[in-house]
């Protein structure tokens, strides 16, 4: 738990970030320095269904503020494979051509993770018809969006909870039946199908300072080396941040790990960022603060050792977030994880990032 004294530092600190710091160094005249200035990173959020095709409020936020959109479910077997032979394109195409229509990028998420699997999975038995079943996935899905979907979050997840001293692999229907080499025929698969997309292996829990994220960050770092030294075509690593607010970030554990993905030749991306305020304080100003100081403090160490290819949110607006699902708080108040809140006006956390994708 937070203490009062440590939120209000954090709440001091990004107040004064943002007024004096952060901000003020942006330069007044984009245009003046456009020509030395890097490329704006790509801001981008995961989509929700039912909004995208109901309200107007939710499309003009995706309208205005991302460049790069995903499904947040249309993609999982739980819903493009309600049997094993139908596949269900309905949700990621109305995301595709939303963003087309918009000149947004798509991003892939995901072929091959542990979660929203649904029954008929716990049907495949024995090596070969897990790889037939997952090739045929793999083959179908990525085939259909060759050339349009151009990064895929290939495998997300594998590594398990960090209950024990040295977390391994985590259970799945592809673990028990493949062993390790699930991960492997997974990006084999993708690249032979889709050669010029970019690959990428996506995990949580790699940033805060407690008893679980460096242990889950070494063991994430082993199985990339492991990857890399097999061949398989691993392109990048996704940092998905979902931030245990209450906790600090491991800011050099976070530099060293960033470090070395890029002296590896791997790109870097933040796929899912959110802060999952359970146990902040209530008060909204408090609380805002802290959730833009831990973004801060996440993306400086991110953003000081390799610039990553874009900055995502899981959803834009405290309206439609997961963060509730396992996070809902005692007080009973709305999780603001987002930023943009659920009138879709602007918050401390739209700021930080903004100013990143800035940099
Ligand atoms: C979540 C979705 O947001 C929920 O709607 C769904 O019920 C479960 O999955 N890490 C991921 C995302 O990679 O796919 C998860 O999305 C959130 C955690």
């Amino acid at each position: 738990m937070l203490s009062r004294r440590q939120a209000l530092t954090a709440a001091a600190s990004v107040v004064a970030g943002l007024a004096g710091g952060a901000l003020a160094q942006r330069p007044a005249a984009a245009s003046l320095v456009s020509a030395f200035a890097p490329k704006r990173i790509p801001y981008g959020a995961c989509v929700s269904f039912e909004p995208l095709q109901s309200e107007i409020d939710y499309r003009d936020a995706l309208q205005t503020y991302c460049q790069q959109l995903t499904p947040e479910a249309g993609l999982f077997w739980g819903w493009l494979r309600p049997t094993a032979a139908q596949f269900r394109f309905d949700y990621a195409d109305a995301v595709l051509a939303f963003a087309e229509a918009n000149n947004m990028a798509m991003v892939g998420h995901t072929l091959v993770w542990y979660g929203a699997m649904p029954d008929w999975t716990k049907n495949i038995e024995g090596s070969a018809d897990a790889e037939r079943t997952m090739t045929e996935h793999v083959e179908k899905v990525v085939g259909r969006y060759r050339g349009k979907i151009k990064t895929w979050h290939v495998v997300n997840e594998p590594i398990d909870e960090a209950n024990g001293d040295t977390p391994g692999l985590r259970p799945s229907v592809w673990l028990s039946n493949l062993g390790e080499k699930y991960i492997d025929v997974a990006f084999r698969i993708a690249h032979r199908v889709d050669p010029a997309a970019k690959l990428f292996i996506n995990e949580y829990d790699l940033e805060c300072l407690d008893g679980k994220s460096p242990k889950k960050r070494e063991a994430f770092r082993r199985l990339i080396h492991s990857l890399l030294d097999r061949g398989v075509p691993l392109h990048g690593v996704g940092l998905q941040g979902h931030i245990r607010g209450q906790y600090q970030i491991d800011r050099d554990g976070l530099y060293d790990f960033v470090a070395e993905l890029k002296t590896l030749g791997l790109a870097v991306r933040v796929t899912e960022m959110d802060v999952i305020d359970k146990e902040l304080p209530g008060p909204i100003v408090v609380r805002d603060a802290v959730v833009a100081t831990r973004a801060n403090d996440f993306l400086e160490p991110v953003f000081a050792a390799a610039r990553p290819e874009c900055v995502a949110t899981w959803g834009i607006t405290d309206r439609y977030t997961w963060v509730p699902t396992w996070n809902k708080r005692s007080d009973s108040l709305p999780n603001r994880p987002l930023p943009l809140d659920a009138n879709y006006r602007r918050k401390p956390l739209w700021d930080v990032i903004e100013y990143y994708c800035n940099k």
